[in-house]
């Protein structure tokens, strides 16, 4: 997906006792518990963390945290698509004990408005089609889909669609 829009569109407030921060350090450990506690992002340890976070940009990867505990995160990476250098946002995941609270989109949020504070590129994502939840998420958020990539992803695209308008309104 392609984010196309002007201006990064304003992340909802967080509840109390939420905080947005960007990432330290010492949060390697706890970053991969949050990815693992995720569950639906497959087994993540050091060196996986280490190979599937290169590229990270610095003061653009952010945390939610409540109290010691980071509960929700996305990132900005540097990476290349097709040949053309883009910021994609990525491994965007929360806590499932801190669902239903915006928290995973506040964090993508908070990502696209760091994307588009770096020099200009195309910001992109990359998801699964069975990824409903997020991909709702994201469009709400102005991401676009991207239809030529693949001549698969015209087709799937409507499928994607066509099982979000069978949800109904997401709240
Ligand atoms: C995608 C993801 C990060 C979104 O996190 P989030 O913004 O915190 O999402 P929430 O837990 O708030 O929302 C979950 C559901 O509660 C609903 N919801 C959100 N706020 C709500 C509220 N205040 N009251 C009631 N329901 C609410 C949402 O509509 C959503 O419904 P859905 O799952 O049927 O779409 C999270 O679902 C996740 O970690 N998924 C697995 C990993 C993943 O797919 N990552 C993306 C890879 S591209």
């Amino acid at each position: 997906m392609r984010y196309r829009g002007r201006a990064a569109p304003a992340a909802s407030p967080l509840p109390p006792g939420y905080v947005l921060r960007t990432a330290l350090p010492g949060d390697r450990e706890a970053w991969i518990g949050l990815l693992n506690a995720n569950a639906e992002l497959g087994r993540w340890n050091e060196a996986r963390l280490g190979r599937e976070t290169a590229g990270a940009i610095d003061g653009a990867v952010l945390f939610v945290v409540h109290g010691d505990d980071l509960v929700a995160t996305a990132g900005v990476y540097d990476r290349e698509i097709r040949g053309r250098a883009v910021w994609e946002i990525g491994w965007v995941a929360r806590h499932p004990a801190h669902r239903e609270i915006g928290l995973g989109m506040h964090s993508t949020a908070a990502a696209l408005a760091a994307a588009r504070a770096l020099p200009k590129r195309p910001v992109v994502l990359l998801t699964d089609d069975r990824r409903v939840s997020a991909i709702s998420g994201y469009l709400a958020m102005g991401f676009e889909p991207d239809i030529k990539g693949h001549r698969s992803y015209a087709r799937r695209w409507a499928a994607v669609r066509a099982r979000i308008a069978s949800r109904g309104p997401a709240r």
